[in-house]
């Protein structure tokens, strides 16, 4: 066993890692961003800072900054252990050890925490949750999903995945999806049936290795560029 979690749980990631997950340019990180089940990641938070425009859609949006803190706070030990009870399982370049990722963990939280409410108010944090999204037909240009979708595999069935995926497809030119691996380290076994049917739809799909990972073998994302791609909009100034 790898992992085994109950429920999906509010871990978040930062910036660099969205940055390198996702292998996002400067200039990618101009465009029209959507975070598909951000959680508490500080993404949009330093995103933000450094003038990006990125919206984050997760359905933990309905609960107070405290009651986020409080479930982050009532898994990260089991979490932890479940790392340090299998070593051979993760790669360590990134955070050094299962200390340095707790920590990471938890400044991720505090950074996303510290800009909840005002995230909120300028409407950067917004209540949903797929398979279906209350975006506008092609409002962003990227849409990213990290940590959710084929993670989850075990809690989520391909006929949730295939709906998610269409849905990120009709509010976004672009999806990103990381990791394709499963919380048992095994590729997801959605991943080909999506690539099927994805490139029968006349897609543009692609499996690129990025400078991230934390899972053992977990170091690819999905893009998929939708068939009814229109020019990308002009980055920000
Ligand atoms: C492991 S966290 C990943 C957070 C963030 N994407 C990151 O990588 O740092 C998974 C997130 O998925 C969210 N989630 C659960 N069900 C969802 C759904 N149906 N649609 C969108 N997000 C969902 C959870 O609330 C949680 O914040």
């Amino acid at each position: 066993m790898v992992m085994k979690l109950d429920a999906v749980v509010p871990f978040g990631r930062s910036l660099d890692e969205y940055q390198k997950m996702f292998s996002l340019s400067e200039t990618e990180l101009k465009l029209r961003i959507l975070g598909v089940a951000d959680g508490p990641a500080s993404f949009n938070a330093e995103a933000t800072k450094v003038g990006s425009q990125v919206i984050s859609i997760d359905p933990i949006y309905r609960f107070s900054g405290a009651e986020i803190l409080h479930r982050f706070n009532q898994v990260v030990d089991t979490i932890i252990a479940q790392v340090k009870a299998t070593p051979d399982s993760w790669v360590w370049s990134y955070h050094q050890s299962p200390e340095g990722l707790r920590n990471n963990r938890i400044k991720a939280i505090q950074t996303f925490l510290s800009d909840y409410e005002i995230g909120k108010q300028q409407g950067r944090y917004q209540i949903g949750e797929l398979p279906k999204l209350s975006c506008k037909d092609s409002e962003y240009d990227i849409a990213l999903c990290s940590h959710f979708l084929f993670l989850y595999s075990e809690h989520y069935d391909f006929q949730f995945h295939w709906q998610s995926i269409q849905e990120m497809l009709r509010v976004s030119q672009e999806v990103r999806i990381f990791p394709l691996l499963t919380l048992m380290l095994e590729r997801s076994p959605y991943l080909d049936q999506i690539i099927c049917n994805c490139s029968e739809m006349g897609h543009t799909l692609s499996i690129q290795r990025v400078q991230y990972g934390l899972q053992k073998g977990g170091n690819e994302m999905l893009v998929i560029r939708n068939a009814a791609r229109t020019e990308p909009s002009k980055p920000l100034p």
